[in-house]
C-alpha cells in the first residue's frame, strides 16, 4: 500500500515531493487504511453487486493501470508526476483548440452472472479500487497532520521533527493542500460518485471538527491561546448577543461531536466507502455495519488518546506530554474531572489560559476519576463495534476487525 501510494505523490518540483512524501517516509499506525482493506476483504461477495465490480475489475485489462490513467484528455491535466507522465502541452507556444474525435458509443453490455458459475472467485478478495481507496484515505489523514501539526505549533511528530519544523509553516500547508488534491483526482478515478461523496463530507468533516476544538460553538468566554492572538476576526465575535457558557453536557456533546468529526468521520465514511466499492447496494445493511464499527471504533480510539495526553510513558514516545492541556482543550479526562473537582469548570471556561491553570488542572485530573472512566467510555464504544461486527459471516478479516476493538483500547501510545 505505501510503496505505490508513493508513486500518487511525484511532483514538478523537489521541496514539493520531499513535503509530500515526509510523513509517510517514518510509517505510522496505518489503522486507516488497515480498516479499509479488511472491511473489503470481510464484505466482499456480500453486495449484490459484487459481480459486477469484481468481473469489471478482471476485465479493465489490467485496471490498476486503468486507476493510474488520467479521466482527462492528456495534453490538458496538467499533474506533472513522474510516475505517471501526463503530456501535457508545451507552454512555448499558444495553446490550440482541438476539436474532439466523434466518440464511441458509451454502451457497455452487462456483465455475465459469474456469482452462479464462481462461487469461489466472491471470496477473499481484494478489488484495486478497494486499495486505492485505502491509499487515498491515507493521503488525506497525512495531510489534516500537516496542517494540524502547523495549527498546534507542534516541534515533534513520532519522535521526528514535524513537518513545520523541518520545512516551515508554508510548505508544510502547501504540502497537505497538494496530498488533498492529489487524493481528489485518485478519488474521481474510482467510478464511484458515492464514495466521491462520502469522501469528501471527510475533508469537510475533518475542517469543522478543527474549527469545532479551536472555538467551541462559539461560546466560550476565552479564546484559545493557540489561536486568536493574530486573528483579525474571531468567530465568536460574529455573534451580536454571546450565548451563555455551555453546560456541562453541552460541553460533552461537542467534545464528542468534535471527536467524530475530527477523528472518527475518516474511519467510518472509509470503511463505508470500501463495501459501496465491493458492490454494496442500498437497502443492504454490509455498509451500515462498516460505518457503524468505523464510527464507534473512532471515537474509542481517540478517547484513548486524550487519556494518553496524560501517561508520563507519553514523552518518552517523542510527544510532549499533557498538549491537550497546553494547547487550552479540555479533553475527556478533563471534563470527567470537573464533576469531581468543580473549580475545574472555571479553568475548562478559559481554557487553562491563566498562569497556573495547567499545573492545577494536572494536579486535580490525575486525583480524580477522569482518565479511568474516559477509557471506560472507550470501552463501551469499542464493544459496541465489536457487536456489529456479528452481523458479518466469520471470516479472517471479520476476526482481525474484532482484535482492532480490543487493540485500541488496550493500546499505550
Ligand atoms: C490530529 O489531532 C488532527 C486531526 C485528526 C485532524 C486535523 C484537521 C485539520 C487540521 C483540518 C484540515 C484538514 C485537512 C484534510 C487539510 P491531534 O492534534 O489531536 O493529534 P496529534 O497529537 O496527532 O497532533
Ligand atoms: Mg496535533
Amino acid at each position: 500500500m505505501r510503496t505505490s501510494l508513493l508513486t500518487l505523490l511525484g511532483s514538478s518540483h523537489p521541496s514539493l515531493n520531499a513535503i509530500a512524501q515526509y510523513y509517510f517516509l517514518h510509517p505510522s499506525k496505518q489503522l486507516r487504511p488497515l480498516l479499509v482493506l479488511l472491511f473489503a476483504r470481510a464484505t466482499n461477495g456480500l453486495g449484490a453487486e459484487f459481480p459486477q465490480v469484481n468481473w469489471a475489475a478482471d476485465n479493465a485489462r489490467a485496471h490498476q493501470k486503468e486507476l493510474d490513467a488520467p479521466l482527462t484528455r492528456k495534453d490538458i491535466l496538467c499533474d506533472w508526476n513522474p510516475s505517471m507522465p501526463d503530456h501535457t502541452a508545451s507552454f512555448e507556444s499558444a495553446f490550440e483548440l482541438r476539436i474532439p474525435p466523434p466518440q464511441p458509443s458509451l454502451y457497455t453490455p452487462p456483465p455475465p452472472l459469474l456469482h452462479q458459475t464462481h462461487p469461489q472467485a466472491l471470496t477473499h478478495t481484494l478489488l484495486p479500487t478497494q486499495l486505492r481507496l485505502a491509499q487515498i484515505v491515507e493521503m488525506i489523514h497525512v495531510a489534516s497532520l500537516l496542517h494540524d501539526d502547523v495549527l498546534d505549533k507542534s516541534p515533534l511528530r513520532r519522535g521526528a521533527p514535524s513537518a513545520p519544523a523541518a520545512f516551515g509553516n508554508k510548505l508544510a500547508v502547501l504540502g497537505g493542500d497538494f496530498l488533498l488534491g492529489r487524493a481528489s483526482a485518485a478519488l474521481s478515478r474510482l467510478g464511484s460518485h458515492e464514495v466521491v461523496e462520502l469522501i469528501a463530507s471527510v475533508i469537510a468533516n475533518l475542517v469543522e471538527g478543527e474549527i469545532l476544538q479551536m472555538k467551541g460553538n462559539g461560546t466560550e468566554a476565552a479564546p484559545s491561546p493557540s489561536s486568536s492572538a493574530s486573528s483579525a476576526i474571531d468567530l465568536k465575535d460574529l455573534h451580536s448577543s454571546p450565548s451563555p457558557s455551555p453546560s456541562p453536557s453541552d460541553k460533552w456533546s461537542i467534545y464528542l461531536k468534535k471527536t467524530y468529526l475530527k477523528t472518527a468521520s475518516l474511519m467510518a465514511k472509509g470503511a463505508r466507502a470500501a463495501v459501496v466499492l465491493g458492490g454494496c447496494r442500498e437497502g443492504e445493511v454490509w455498509k451500515e455495519v462498516a460505518y457503524a464499527y468505523g464510527r464507534n471504533l473512532g471515537i474509542a480510539f481517540q478517547l484513548i488518546d486524550d487519556t494518553l495526553d496524560f501517561s508520563s510513558s507519553t514523552a518518552q514516545l517523542g510527544k510532549p506530554g499533557f498538549a491537550d492541556l497546553r494547547l487550552g482543550l479540555a479533553t475527556g479526562p478533563a471534563l470527567y474531572a470537573a464533576e469531581e473537582f468543580p473549580e475545574l469548570e472555571a479553568m475548562i471556561e478559559r481554557r487553562f489560559g491563566r498562569d497556573g491553570d495547567v499545573e492545577m488542572a494536572l494536579t486535580l485530573i490525575s486525583s480524580s476519576r477522569g482518565v479511568e472512566r474516559t477509557r471506560e467510555l472507550a470501552r463501551i464504544h469499542a464493544e459496541k463495534a465489536r457487536e456489529v461486527l456479528t452481523l458479518l459471516p466469520r471470516s479472517e478479516a471479520r476476526d482481525a476487525l474484532e482484535g482492532l476493538t480490543e487493540g485500541v483500547v488496550k493500546r499505550r501510545w
